[in-house]
């Protein structure tokens, strides 16, 4: 069974009366300790997807499984970089650093106190 599995999933927006398809029927499967990059112009639904996968998003249709398991909200262990870099991550830390600086389940996040230059 793959880890990650999305079935015929689409997602539409709607803004100011126009409808935007950014997604629509995307098959992926992703194994246990696979490497996926997703690659694509603008605007073509990168964030949409992986937003989807890491339940931060409802499809509007098909549907998403993490271990056989249907996301609806964002599964524990599942760790998502934002894409504006300069307001989600640690720019102290590395890239794997800052993957792995998971909140554990019921804490608050530490309050890291950020000196910016002046
Ligand atoms: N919240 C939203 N409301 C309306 N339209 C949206 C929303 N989020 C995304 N879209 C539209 O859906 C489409 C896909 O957007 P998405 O952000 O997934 O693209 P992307 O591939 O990540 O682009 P980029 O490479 O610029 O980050 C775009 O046309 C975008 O304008
Ligand atoms: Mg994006």
């Amino acid at each position: 069974m793959a880890l990650l599995h999305l079935n015929k999933v689409g997602k539409s927006f709607s803004s100011g009366g126009a409808e935007t398809v950014a997604l629509n029927g995307i098959d992926l499967e992703l194994e246990q300790g696979g490497f996926l990059a997703v690659v694509g112009p603008s605007g073509c639904g990168k964030s949409t997807l992986l937003q989807i996968a890491a339940g931060l998003l409802r499809a509007d249709r098909g549907s998403v499984t993490l271990s056989g398991a249907s996301v609806m909200s964002p599964p524990p262990h599942v760790v998502y970089v934002f894409q504006q870099y300069a307001k989600s991550l640690f720019p102290w830390r590395t890239v794997l650093a800052n993957v792995e600086a998971d909140v554990p389940e019921g804490q608050q996040p530490p309050v890291i106190p950020i000196k910016r230059p002046q």
